[in-house]
């Protein structure tokens, strides 16, 4: 199984010197999620109580140019809207996501309007754009937690990067992190 995790990461390395990266490497995690991989711990399926989703990071090259992410999110739970900094792709392993784009001025003085939105179901790859204004939310929309894997060209839990504060009605900066070592895992 993990051999199939090994593959996925030199040709998905290999990919991001494609002209255009995301979709070059959403191509090879639809394969690695056909291929039925999961992750080799069950600890990298915990919820995390009291924060907006569970992230463990997987591998980051040392350049730091090509990350993998798996997030875990309980039913209703939602990330806040955010942009990324660097272009993404993202696979649904299992449940269901709701992938909502927002458009942002450049501005940033009002806050994000609504564009669209897709549901994403086990097997289901999209991509994220790299712009200051590539602005999404994401969302379990299933009655199970959904699993899902994310891969970046930076190291996206350590990233300074802007998110939508409803509370605040106002944009603010934000760094993920990683969830590994809460629950015992090691960082990567
Ligand atoms: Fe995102």
């Amino acid at each position: 199984m993990q051999d199939a995790f090994t593959r996925f990461l030199e040709r998905g390395q290999a990919a991001t010197r494609s002209t255009s990266p995301a979709e070059a490497v959403a191509a090879e995690l639809s394969n690695l999620i056909a291929s039925g991989w999961q992750a080799p711990d069950p600890r990298y399926r915990t919820l995390q109580p009291g924060l907006p989703y569970g992230s463990y990071l997987l591998h980051l090259s040392p350049e730091g140019d090509f990350c993998v992410v798996q997030d875990v999110f309980a039913p209703g739970q939602l990330t806040g809207i955010h942009h990324h900094r660097t272009w993404g792709a993202v696979g649904t392993l299992e449940g269901c996501e709701r992938n909502s784009r927002y458009a942002v001025a450049p501005d940033m003085r009002d806050a994000p309007r609504f564009l669209d939105s897709h549901l994403l179901s086990a097997g289901d790859v999209t991509t994220v754009g790299d712009g200051e204004l590539d602005f999404h939310e994401v969302e379990c929309a299933s009655e199970v937690p959904s699993i899902s894997l994310h891969v970046y060209g930076a190291d996206i839990g350590r990233l300074e990067r802007i998110m939508w504060d409803p509370d605040r009605q106002a944009y603010r900066s934000f760094t993920s992190g990683y969830s590994n070592q809460a629950v015992g895992l090691p960082l990567p």
